[in-house]
């Protein structure tokens, strides 16, 4: 067989970030209907996804976890293959247990260019929840992240701001591959800035870090501030409608300013067309943002808003390297810049 090693990597890595079962690739495992998928292959599978620690520490969706085992079960039976007990024994426990946390992690594991092995997100169990879409990552974020790896260089020692940045992939992700010298995340709604900082807790672990709890409420603005490596991370309370008075209270505008799936809502489009302005006319050099295309009419009002203030282009979208894909919408990745006047 194949590079045994390889391919239980690999379903680790789709199985620990949640990858939908019907998008899943078994590779080799998966020809024959799992004829060659042994009891002592399926003891290393159980051992890298369900019983792989970081699972037992920040547990994915029970029902995922049971759909995964009941896919595999599935496939051995089928074709005749012994079941080792653990199998059927991880299986039944999970059919007896609840489900009904709101919440649960992902984890996404990054290259080896990267300063940590995985990102660990709490996340909501439904994809909108406390009125928000901010609970979850969309699958932009992914690719905002991935377009930041693959332009490193573009980000390393430069103040970077991401509008809009939900539970925080881009930014864990952009903070441990491509030393910004400031990261700041920022959002409006107060159960994302709590699971951000919180999930910012957990994954960026210094001696000085603070726990969030008690940095609530430290101003109105600043909800989490640490250091990561040669990182200085904060956390704002930003409105897009606010940025006039960010730009002013704010010594050193950010010089890059991020975004990923914050183009939804028409109703939020001049706000942050605005936004947009205000920073590029402040000082910001450019502006990323990735844009999940679920209805193309949608983007193109939002474009046609922000032609008349400043100029923009699409960039490549970067192959999936280190996160995996599988959204079947398009994803576009839009450059705003300052015309030259
Ligand atoms: C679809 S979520 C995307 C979250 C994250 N960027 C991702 O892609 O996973 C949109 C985010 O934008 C934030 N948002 C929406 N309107 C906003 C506004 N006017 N000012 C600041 N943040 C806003 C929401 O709170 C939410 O977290």
């Amino acid at each position: 067989m194949e590079n045994e090693d390889r391919i239980i990597y690999c379903i680790k890595k789709q199985f620990l970030c949640c990858t939908p079962i019907n998008k899943f690739d078994f590779m080799t495992f998966g020809e024959n209907g799992f004829k060659m998928v042994d009891t002592c292959i399926q003891e290393k599978l159980l051992n890298s996804t369900v019983n792989n620690p970081t699972v037992k520490k920040y547990p994915l969706k029970k029902s995922y976890q049971k759909a995964f085992l009941k896919f595999i079960i599935d496939k051995l039976e089928r074709c005749n293959q012994d079941i080792h007990d653990n199998v059927y024994d991880l299986y039944c426990n999970l059919v007896s247990q609840n489900d009904d946390s709101s919440t649960h992690y992902r984890h996404f594991l990054l290259n080896d260019r990267a300063t940590r092995d995985c990102i660990t997100l709490e996340e909501s169990t439904s994809i909108i929840s406390h009125g928000t879409t901010g609970m979850c990552s969309w699958q932009a974020a992914l690719t905002l992240a991935e377009w930041c790896i693959s332009n490193e260089s573009q980000l390393t020692g430069k103040r970077i701001l991401e509008l809009g940045s939900g539970i925080g992939l881009t930014g864990v992700a952009v903070i441990s591959a491509c030393s910004p010298k400031q990261y700041t995340f920022s959002d409006c709604h107060p159960a994302v800035l709590n699971l951000l900082c919180k999930n910012l807790y957990t994954n960026l672990s210094t001696d000085s870090k603070e726990h969030p709890e008690n940095l609530e409420k430290r101003d109105e603005r600043l909800q989490f501030r640490t250091r990561y490596k040669d990182s200085g991370v904060r956390v704002e309370n930003l409105k897009w409608e606010e940025i006039e008075e960010y730009v002013n209270e704010s010594t050193l505008v950010p010089e890059i300013v991020i975004a990923a799936d914050v183009l939804y809502d028409k109703s939020n489009f001049s706000a942050l067309s605005n936004a947009l302005e205000t920073l590029l006319k402040n000082g910001t050099q450019y502006a990323i943002i990735a844009a999940t295309v679920r209805n193309s009419s949608t983007i193109a009002q939002f474009l046609e808003e922000l032609d008349s203030k400043l100029g923009y282009e699409d960039e490549p979208v970067p192959n999936s390297e280190v996160f995996i894909q599988t959204s079947d919408a398009p994803i576009r990745i839009i450059r705003v810049f300052k015309e030259l006047s």
